[in-house]
């Protein structure tokens, strides 16, 4: 487990940013955290080390959106709206897939948790301030936290 504290929104995507260039097609990133506590701020800092010129916000009404270079492919996914199992297309196929895939309030859906990840915990310190948290589950994963 590494923690980071972060003191304004640009700190986040540093050092989000930091992480993405340690990730691998097919990588899975859970964010989770309480309403505005940095999680498609953090999204928008792995984007930019994906080079994904495209700005990475929200997907909350759309659930899924695909960021795709000749390079690297990057699925957003977030799953405030949906409780439970009640979605209707296969998630699935996007989890698990070589994209690398950021996926926010991940526990509304606990049938979707893939075996391995990496967790990021987000906390709300102060109005500007966040604690980030990273937790490796899986080999690859814990290789990623050990460098970042
Ligand atoms: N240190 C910080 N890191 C990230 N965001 C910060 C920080 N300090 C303040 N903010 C602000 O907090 C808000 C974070 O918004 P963001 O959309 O990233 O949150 P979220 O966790 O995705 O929320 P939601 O659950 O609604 O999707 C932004 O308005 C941002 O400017
Ligand atoms: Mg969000």
């Amino acid at each position: 487990m590494k923690e980071r504290i972060t003191k304004n929104e640009q700190e986040t995507i540093y050092l989000a940013h930091q992480l993405g260039l340690l990730l691998k097609p097919g990588m899975i990133v859970l964010l989770d955290g309480d309403l505005a506590s940095g999680k498609t701020t953090f999204a928008k800092g792995i984007g930019l080390a994906l080079n994904i010129k495209e700005t990475i916000n929200s997907p909350s009404f759309t659930i899924l959106k695909r960021y795709l270079t000749p390079e690297n492919k990057l699925y957003h996914i977030d799953l405030y709206r949906i409780k439970g199992e009640g979605y209707d297309f296969d998630l699935e196929d996007y989890i698990y897939s070589d994209a690398i895939t950021v996926i926010e309030w991940p526990f509304n859906v606990r049938s979707l948790l893939p075996q391995e990840y990496l967790l990021v915990k987000f906390e709300i310190i102060e109005e500007f301030k966040r604690k980030i948290s990273f937790e490796a589950v899986g080999e690859a994963y814990e290789k990623v936290v050990y460098y970042l």
